[in-house]
């Protein structure tokens, strides 16, 4: 990635419970990476946060734990600029002009809303509805030119730049708000549950199973990792023979990731061992990975 004088990042996490690996896999890794980069911009979302009810003294618990987990795995305030949504009344005053700028067909086809809102659509909040508006302005509040996010954020920030480019056109202006690129890791776009390969690991999953915490105890990762779902096949020497086993990929991916190896070559140097043998080792690397951030957090 070439890096000019005016690019800036911004991204944001919602303060809706523990950061999990995936979290910090999928996102929060790459903002502290970018933090020596570029001028870097980090937001704990609170206004996201209340598109579904969320109970005052909770959301205010989580804010600070959030943000205590930001400083945990390494974002430094003197590197990067680290605040809370709505100490900044910008981000709900373009929000409503955003609001003017998107169409409801754009919004009909954004699909977290679809799996969020459920069957019961007619009963979600409005602010779920509309939600990725206000993404939008969070990130064009700052002309931001680069968003680290996770796979499942991609829709919203296409929709972004739709907005930005729309916005530009109808005022004239073709250079007004940049239109921001997705920094997304390439080999861990997406870390899926432990307990269902096909879905994504999740702070709303009722099963601490599912996920492993920033703050998990070594004891905890261990259980988690050892009763992670898996088939009763060995592991297999090529991609191929990973086909239709989600939850044996996610696993591989996770330590292949957290050893710096390319999926192939992990798979070359397990091939033929059992999950129980392998789950062992990658139990080994998320401990050093999360356990010094958790320390940090405590
Ligand atoms: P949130 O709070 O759900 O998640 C925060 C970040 O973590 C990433 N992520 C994952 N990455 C890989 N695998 C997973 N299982 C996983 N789960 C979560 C997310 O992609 C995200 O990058 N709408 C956003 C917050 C937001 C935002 C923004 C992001 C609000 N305004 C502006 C960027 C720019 C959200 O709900 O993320």
């Amino acid at each position: 990635m070439s890096i000019k004088h005016n690019d800036i990042v911004f991204s944001g996490v919602q303060p809706t419970g523990s950061l999990h690996l995936g979290n910090y896999l999928g996102a929060m890794k790459n903002f502290v990476d970018l933090q020596t980069k570029m001028t870097s911009i980090y937001c704990v979302v609170d206004l996201h946060a209340i598109t579904v009810f969320k109970k005052p003294s909770e959301l205010r618990d989580n804010i600070l734990e959030t943000t205590a987990g930001f400083l945990a795995c390494g974002l430094d305030f003197k590197k990067s600029i680290i605040f809370n949504q709505s100490s900044v009344s910008g981000h709900s005053e373009l929000a409503w002009i955003l609001n003017c700028i998107a169409r409801v067909g754009w919004m009909n086809r954004m699909t977290q809303f679809k799996e969020k809102a459920g069957s019961n659509k007619e009963n979600a909040s409005v602010g779920l509805y509309i939600y990725p508006n206000l993404m939008a302005a969070d990130i064009l509040l700052y002309k931001a030119t680069h968003v680290p996010v996770g796979d499942d954020q991609k829709q919203h920030l296409e929709l972004a730049r739709d907005i930005a480019q729309k916005f530009n056109n109808d005022f004239n202006n073709s250079n007004f708000f940049p239109l921001p690129e997705p920094l997304i890791q390439k080999n861990i776009s997406r870390v899926m549950s432990l307990r269902d390969g096909k879905k994504k690991m999740s702070k709303s999953d009722d099963s601490e199973y599912s996920r492993i915490g920033l703050d998990d105890s070594e004891d905890e990762i261990k259980k988690k990792i050892k009763k992670a779902k898996t088939d009763s096949l060995p592991i297999p020497g090529n991609l191929l023979d990973l086909k239709n086993r989600p939850e044996a990929l996610n696993l591989l991916n996770i330590y292949s990731f957290l050893t710096n190896s390319k999926l192939e070559n992990t798979l070359k140097l397990m091939e033929g061992k059992d999950f129980s043998k392998f789950k062992n080792e990658l139990s080994d690397v998320i401990i050093s990975t999360i356990c010094p951030i958790g320390k940090k957090n405590k």
